[in-house]
């Protein structure tokens, strides 16, 4: 079975064709030009602009936040084919797998207590707080009773051990270090769902004004809080392609009760990008609608820069009177859905509302406060790449102000031209960066020996894209002369698949970390389009053989006299 990435890759994300390659959006960062690069002619894909690069499979494995064998597995039940029953290690999958299968347990059990008599407080409260049973239903809500041994029980007698329920955060080792206690007790309980369905955590609520307010599962194998969202699974049945973010749980309960089902939330954390290019698997459009509060404020600024990066549009709901969605939507009470759908109606883009911000800090009528305002506002609005949004808004300004929109026009160009030169500046920085290794941290080694670990990463490539020159190579240098501990290995690696007729990288999935596949392909892509030749594979190879040197006899200075023997035992062994 071989999967084809371009067509895998597509599922996730939109891919033009350049040249023999794809290129697009990265959906492992958030960006606005396309730096995602697919290579059609070995399968893989790197992106320039986060590092990220591997096959198709370490493309499942990142996208889809599953393990090696999970993404094989995800790839082969999505060609049709199914797995044969496997001999591999698969303990982690099969851990995964008890977890879920535990969280859909006490999703169930919390459910159920909550509409019996232990529950009774925990339903009132949903209750008063404008629920309905037909949302409570929708959302499986919740109630853990008031007693540190009601879940583990529950799930004990179902077969489930200590440490899977550990590792699923449902419980925690008592300080005494005999037995545990249940992570949620004496809360109402909200289960986070997945876009393919599986329950991955909880958060709980206390129904007083003790703290913490909400309780969420701490990260585990199947839930990564900086990766998830609030109903998604609800969500991603947009079919216009747009979502509500919300702060909160009840918000986004609220706004679904109101009848809008497509709001999501962050899980007790800032909004990421991770965060923003899931959103944009679903949606083109997001309407922020966070708390009217200063920290709300404040959350919205930088939820625009970050869901503008991953290239979503950007609407900003302004909730009236300092209230929260939930609490203005209950207000309203039989009208809330159609008081709220006039809320949306009257979301102002990211820029108009970037430009009110500004307008507000001054007062217009004054000739000097105008002056200042502008300037604010031309700088705010050199960041916008596309002329037409730049045209309409100096228009605007214009209107405003009384200046001319040429003069304005002219203005911006200046600061784009500024901004367009300190982007440059940057890449040339990174670039430099790159290449002194101060910021390898795969390779550490790569700070101190930048002139080795090039030579090794570019023979290594070319070794890569040529697998039939990698004899030649090896009868002139073996790993024991690399000088960098994890290019030695890579080599040694690579030359050993190579001998024993594989394709270098094909299972590199299992044996190298994702950060170290990522740089693995970095490598490889350095000299995809190059072409080989003796000189330049030769020359490589004398600059590692002088830089080995070099760092033998620098190591010599300090050894000490077993050091020295020792070198010197290791010094022939090599010659042998
Ligand atoms: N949150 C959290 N832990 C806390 C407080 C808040 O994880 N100790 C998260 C929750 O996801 C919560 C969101 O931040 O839903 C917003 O918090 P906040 O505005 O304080 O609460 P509300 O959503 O307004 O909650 P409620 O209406 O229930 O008071
Ligand atoms: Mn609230």
């Amino acid at each position: 079975m071989r999967s084809d990435l371009t067509e895998v890759a597509s599922t996730y994300m939109s891919l033009k064709r350049r040249g023999r390659n794809m290129v697009g959006l990265c959906p492992f960062h958030g960006e606005k030009t396309p730096s995602f690069n697919i290579y059609t002619e070995n399968n893989s894909f790197y992106c320039f602009g986060c590092g990220a690069g591997g096959d198709v499979i370490t493309f499942i494995m990142k996208i889809e936040n599953l393990d090696y064998i999970e993404a094989v597995r995800f790839l082969a039940q999505r060609a049709g084919l199914s797995m044969p029953e496997n001999n591999y290690d698969d303990s982690m999958m099969q851990l995964r797998k008890r977890i879920y299968e535990a969280n859909r347990s006490a999703a169930r059990f919390f459910h159920n207590v909550l509409y019996s008599n232990e529950g009774r407080a925990g339903l009132e409260y949903l209750y008063s707080r404008g629920l309905t049973d037909k949302t409570i239903r929708h959302f499986g809500l919740g109630f853990a009773p008031d007693n540190r041994f009601a879940l583990s029980n529950f799930l004990r007698d179902k077969g489930y051990r200590e440490n899977e329920l550990v590792q699923a955060n449902l419980v925690y080792k008592n300080k005494s270090g005999k037995g545990t206690n249940d992570r949620f007790y004496n809360r109402v309980m909200f289960p986070i769902i997945d876009v393919r369905g599986n329950v991955i955590a909880f958060g709980g609520r206390i129904m007083t004004d003790q703290k913490p307010k909400y309780l969420n599962t701490s990260d585990t194998p199947v839930f990564k809080k900086s990766g998830n969202l609030f109903s998604l699974n609800n969500a991603k049945k947009t079919t216009d392609r747009t979502l509500i973010l919300c702060e909160g749980y009840m918000d986004v309960i609220a706004v679904n009760q109101a009848g809008f089902e497509n709001a999501v939330a962050t899980l007790g954390t800032a909004l990421t990008s991770e965060q923003a290019v899931l959103m944009k698997r679903f949606a083109d459009d997001v309407i922020i609608c966070y708390d009217a509060d200063e920290a709300g404020q404040k959350a919205t600024q930088r939820a625009i820069d970050i869901l503008r990066k991953a290239g979503l549009n950007i609407r900003i709901l302004t909730v009236p009177q300092g209230k929260d969605p939930d609490e203005f939507i209950r207000k309203q009470g039989s009208n809330g859905g159609a008081a709220f759908y006039n809320l949306v109606k009257d979301s102002k883009n990211d820029v108009e509302y970037r430009l009110n911000k500004i307008k507000s800090k001054y007062n217009m009528k004054v000739a000097d406060q105008r002056v200042r305002y502008l300037n604010e506002a031309i700088k705010s609005l050199s960041s916008l790449e596309d002329d037409i949004e730049q045209q309409i808004y100096a228009s605007k300004l214009a209107d405003e102000t009384g200046v001319q929109k040429e003069s304005i026009l002219s203005s911006l160009r200046s600061f784009r031209r500024k901004n367009e030169r300190n982007q440059e500046k940057k890449i040339q920085r990174q670039m430099y960066a790159d290449l002194s290794g101060r910021d390898d941290k795969i390779n550490p080694q790569h700070r101190s020996e930048p002139k080795a670990t090039n030579a090794e990463e570019m023979l290594i490539s070319l070794v890569i894209n040529h697998p039939d020159i990698a004899s030649y190579v090896y009868d002139k240098i073996t790993e024991k002369s690399f000088v960098t501990d994890f290019n030695m290995k890579l080599y040694g690696y690579i030359m050993d698949r190579i001998e024993r007729g594989y394709e270098p990288l094909t299972s590199a999935g299992e044996d190298f970390t994702q950060d170290e596949i990522s740089k693995i392909y970095g490598i490889a892509h350095r000299t995809i389009t190059a072409k080989v030749s003796k000189e330049l594979v030769d020359e490589y190879i004398k600059i590692i053989l002088q830089e080995k040197n070099k760092v033998n006899k620098e190591d010599f200075k300090s050894l000490t006299p077993e050091e020295m023997r020792e070198f010197i035992k290791k010094q022939r062994e090599r010659r042998e």
